[in-house]
């Protein structure tokens, strides 16, 4: 008999990301940002990595979290929904946890709430004791529910829960909101968030003892510098010397700027890494205080 994948030595790094659906495209946007290339294989569901040793598994986003369990992968693109979700189930079941969340990643943001159908006059949790709740998320809403110190019946559905009330199968649920336009062609209400999810990058509880360690430091590194500059831009603009406190105070989110003489004139060169969003509004303010020349530009990568 071969050894549990878990144990094995290895010294390329498998990540998994979902396959299709709405974390797919970001999640390999993110993974390329940080200078990974791939090669796909004809199925297309493994992609060998071209320029460093991380190569992709493409899967079922309810998946990935197993696949990590099972040491098949060793990181995961996945909602924090789903990870919370095995999570409450291997803490219901006693086992211990084997995932969990490394990185926060600023997209696919989503509410698991609790709905409930419009006509109900909402009185707070307690009205749900002896309810029924349609869920695909059954260790999370019993996790809740305990919590709460309410006894309600959980109902599963792997899908199309939001139907649920009007079939008669459940008298509420417990499901992912996020435009909620799904809730509201349903005819039923938000009342209470469960969790707030996003994409997150899920890893082992303990760190790797092989080469992996490497990699995984290499892209953690390389994706906190894509994160923090992702809304950033560089400002550059000139003014003249007594503007530019005032110029400054306008800057709150930006580094310490880059300041520069110009030649024979009193003139300041400016340059500043802004992290908001440098809105037209913010360019006319700052012209406004005395800064001309203005420009913003595109900040690809930065190293420390
Ligand atoms: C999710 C979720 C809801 C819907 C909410 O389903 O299960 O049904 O999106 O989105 P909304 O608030 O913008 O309407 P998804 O489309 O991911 O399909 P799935 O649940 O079948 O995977
Ligand atoms: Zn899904």
């Amino acid at each position: 008999m071969s050894p549990p994948a878990a144990a094995a030595v290895r010294d390329r790094l498998r990540i998994a990301i979902q396959k299709s659906g709405r974390l797919g495209e970001p999640s390999r946007a993110l993974l390329t940002a940080c200078g990974l290339e791939f090669r796909e294989s004809r199925d297309r569901l493994f992609c060998y990595g071209e320029s460093l040793p991380i190569d992709l598994l493409l899967v079922r986003d309810d998946d990935i979290p197993g696949l990590l369990a099972d040491g098949v992968c060793d990181l995961g693109i996945v909602g924090r929904n789903v990870l919370a979700e095995q999570s409450a189930e291997r803490r219901a079941a006693g086992k211990p946890e084997v995932a969990r969340e490394w990185r926060a990643l600023g997209f696919g943001a989503c509410r698991l709430d609790l709905a409930v159908p419009e006509s109900w006059d909402w009185q707070g949790a307690a009205q749900l004791a002896g309810k029924r709740i349609a869920t695909s998320y059954p260790a999370l809403v019993r996790a809740w529910l305990a919590e709460q110190g309410i006894a309600a019946e959980v109902v599963l559905l792997s899908g199309s829960v939001e139907i649920a009330p009007r079939l008669g199968q459940a008298d509420l649920i417990c499901d992912l909101v996020s435009s909620g336009a799904t809730l509201a062609a349903n005819q039923l209400k938000p009342v209470q968030t469960l969790l707030q999810s996003e994409a997150v990058l899920a890893g082992p509880v303990r760190e790797f003892a092989d080469a992996r360690g490497q990699w995984a430091s290499l892209l953690l590194r390389r994706m906190d510098g894509v994160l923090r500059l992702k809304d950033s831009r560089l400002l550059l603009f000139q003014a003249a010397r007594e503007a530019v406190p005032a110029l400054i105070e306008l800057l709150p989110d930006a580094e310490p700027p880059t300041v520069m003489r110009l030649d024979g004139e009193d003139m300041l060169a400016l340059q500043a890494l802004c992290h908001g969003a440098v809105t037209w509004q913010r360019l006319e303010e700052l012209r406004h205080a005395g800064a001309r020349g203005l420009m913003v530009v595109p900040v690809e990568r930065t190293l420390a």
